[in-house]
């Protein structure tokens, strides 16, 4: 959380024309609001653009100080639609005037955006923060380079889709040209939409991008496995789908907001000789941990696989 940062520290470098247009974030978390008119482009308008800008939207925003581009015209007036601010065809046009580059698209044509948005990035010296799983930030500097130039400042963010519920979990690493106030700034919009952490070592992306990045589909893998297995017993689906879904959320709240680690709220309802440690018995068994610490690797295999391919 941002509280006790002051507002200069939030403050980023705008147009001095700005007026009044504020991102506001979570009002207990920042008591003050990001630059007048700090306007922000989403480079894409897939799924996670969407979460982060429905989650902006929630939390304050205005959409006027919010655009996107997206190729898919469908999309766009689905974008317009349901969020009212402005989408263009080219990702020229939306980043006019933007501060901060949201690059949302996917890894592969990653390097084909920076190319072309390379002499604007240039000209207009925006802060850039990149999703692509997998992509370093130094490709992403080498492509905004165009050969010649001076190093943007950029970040590279792995935040996951419950940001359209203000629910994310937002890992960040920045490059040496993110200055501070700008670093606080991109935590401040990921704040927005949730959690959001620095990680300094960027070798760790990939295992942040396995863990948390995909992280909601195992947990949703999880809830369709305890449904299937609950409704196999005879429990109504809609009944168990409101048990589980909300067990779920109890017990992520519960590590939130007790501040004991999960070993230890495991232990603390699983009664000796009980029903708890007959589950957890048939998880050891079955090689429960050994199972996620594979899926896990076998994403950070990707993710470092994705690299290679696409950030050469
Ligand atoms: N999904 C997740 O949970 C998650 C989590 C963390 C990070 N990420 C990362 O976030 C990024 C976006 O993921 P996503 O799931 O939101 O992908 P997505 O739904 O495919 O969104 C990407 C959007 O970018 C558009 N696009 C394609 N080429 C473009 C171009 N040249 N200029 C502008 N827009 C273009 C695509 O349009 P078309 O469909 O018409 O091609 C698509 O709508 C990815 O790099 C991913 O690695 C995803």
């Amino acid at each position: 959380m941002l509280a006790g940062l002051s507002c200069e520290a939030l403050m980023m470098t705008v147009p001095t024309d700005a007026l009044t247009t504020t991102l506001t974030v979570e009002a207990d978390a920042v008591a003050c609001a990001l630059p007048r008119r700090a306007r922000i482009a989403f480079i894409g308008g897939g799924n996670v653009a969407r979460s982060m800008i429905g989650g902006l939207l929630a939390r304050g925003t205005e959409a006027s100080t919010l655009a996107v581009s997206e190729p898919d015209a469908g999309l766009r007036a689905a974008l317009v639609n349901d969020f009212r601010i402005a989408a263009h065809a080219g990702n020229p046009e939306a980043i006019a005037d933007a501060v901060l580059w949201v690059l949302a698209v996917k890894p592969q044509v990653l390097r084909a955006v920076c190319h072309e948005l390379a002499p604007l990035a240039q000209q207009a010296r925006p802060l850039v923060v990149t999703l692509a799983a997998g992509i370093p930030i130094a490709a992403v500097r080498r492509w905004l380079l165009a050969d010649s130039g001076s190093a943007p400042a950029i970040v590279r963010a792995m935040p996951n889709t419950p940001a359209l519920l203000g629910a994310g979990a937002t890992a960040l690493c920045a490059n040496a040209q993110v200055s501070p106030a700008q670093r606080t700034q991109v935590q401040a919009l990921f704040e927005a939409v949730g959690t959001a952490v620095w990680v300094d070592d960027e070798t760790l992306m990939d295992t942040v991008t396995a863990t948390s990045g995909s992280g909601p589909a195992y947990v949703f893998a999880l809830m369709e496995a305890m449904q299937a297995a609950a409704v196999a017993q005879g429990l109504p689906a809609a009944t168990a789908r409101a048990l589980i879904a909300q067990t779920v959320l109890g017990a992520g709240r519960m590590l939130v907001e007790s501040g004991e680690d999960a070993a230890t709220l495991r232990r603390r309802v699983t009664s000796p000789g009980g029903v708890t440690e007959q589950a957890l018995r048939c998880f050891a068994e079955d090689g429960f941990d050994t199972l996620l610490a594979r899926a896990i690797a076998a994403a950070t295999t990707r993710g470092a696989e994705l690299a290679a391919q696409y950030a050469d």
